[in-house]
């Protein structure tokens, strides 16, 4: 079965044609990071004429890369949630329109969802149920994949998300937005010791996580040795951070598995190409006899690619839509709805 998939949700423009949910056949990114960098964050309004502009071209690119015409198409897949309301309605109004001028099925595919699902594209011998660690630039969560579409919430963030409060240490540092990433490679220099950083724990919800209080730590760190005529190492202040993040959310995903009797775990979302990330978990599942998953790093950001391959699966479960479909901002992973 081939889908062709379409993401719209955030500053990524994405269209990629999946087959049978595991094989990518093309993949197509059209980002504005460039020009949200300006403003030191997504401009709802500018995304949005942006993916306007480019939603065309970059379906067509995708068909192109996969040597296909409409023909070929079984079912087409669209993000329709969560995320800026006015960027996910370009992407579902174009998707509702080729469906309803071509009769191709419609498939509405949740975001987080298929954050989870670009792990089956990179490991094709992943299936659920798996825990799996959801973490991007809007969400945090631990979330129990019982299987393809059925998802429980383990835990979650009460505040900040971990890109969110890694984008918001690396400002204060001067760095471009999104700053996670450049933090990331920054901090590979620094030592991780070299600052004593908080690690919050909410109470009585020990698998919940909390980021504001942290980032808030660093910044300060960084303001008051400022008001002193001072410069912090930039290398340290970043290692320390990142340890102190990926601190809080291992801690917390291990004890979650280890709590709940499971032993196969996954990471997805564009934290999830955070370095000590991945080696910590890879480190920790190891010493357990654990099996652990990880997406290709090129998956880990926004695409479409993933959308196809959740939107298979959502397909299979007889998950469809109409002309009604609408998008919606937010939209817990459990219970969808279109
Ligand atoms: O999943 P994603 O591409 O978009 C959302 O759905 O939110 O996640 C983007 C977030 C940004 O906050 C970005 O800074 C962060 O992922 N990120 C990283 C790294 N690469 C991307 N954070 C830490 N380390 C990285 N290597
Ligand atoms: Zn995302």
């Amino acid at each position: 079965m081939n889908i062709l998939a379409i993401e719209s949700s955030c500053d990524e423009t994405a269209a990629a044609v999946v087959r049978d949910g595991r094989t990518v056949l093309s993949s197509v990114i059209a980002s504005q990071v460039e020009e949200h960098r300006l403003y030191g964050g997504v401009v709802p309004e500018i995304a949005s004429r942006r993916h306007a502009e480019a939603i065309v071209p970059v379906v067509s690119q995708a068909l192109k890369q996969a040597s296909m015409t409409l023909n070929d198409i079984d079912a087409i897949a669209v993000t329709y949630a969560p995320g800026l309301i006015g960027a996910l309605l370009v992407g579902v109004n174009f998707a509702k329109g080729l469906s309803m001028a071509t009769g191709i099925p419609l498939i509405p595919t949740h975001h987080l969802r298929s954050h989870i699902a670009s792990n089956y594209i990179s490991n094709q011998e992943l299936k659920p149920p798996f825990l799996c660690l959801v973490v991007s630039g809007g969400h945090s969560h631990i979330v129990m994949v019982e299987d393809y579409t059925k998802m429980k919430i383990i835990g979650r963030t009460r505040d900040d998300a971990a890109g969110e409060a890694f984008d918001k240490a690396a400002r204060t540092m001067g760095m471009p937005y999104p700053g996670g990433i450049m933090l990331d490679k920054v901090a590979e220099d620094g030592d991780p010791h070299a600052f004593k950083l908080p690690r919050p724990v909410v109470h009585d919800a020990p698998y919940d996580f909390s980021f504001s209080g942290l980032k808030t730590a660093v910044i300060n760190l960084i303001h008051n040795t400022a008001q002193k005529g001072g410069e912090v190492n930039k290398a340290d202040v970043c290692a320390s951070f990142r340890y102190a993040v990926v601190n809080c959310l291992s801690a917390n995903f291990l004890k979650a598995a280890e709590d709940l009797n499971v032993n196969r775990l996954v990471i997805a979302g564009g934290v999830s190409a955070n370095s000590l990330l991945r080696r910590t978990l890879e480190e920790e599942c190891l010493r357990r006899g654990w099996q652990f998953f990880k997406p290709d790093k090129s998956l880990c950001g926004d695409n479409a690619a993933m959308v196809g391959s959740q939107g298979y699966y959502e397909y299979l479960s007889g998950n469809t839509a109409d002309a009604n479909l609408n998008a919606f901002a937010t939209m817990s992973i459990e219970n969808i709805h279109a």
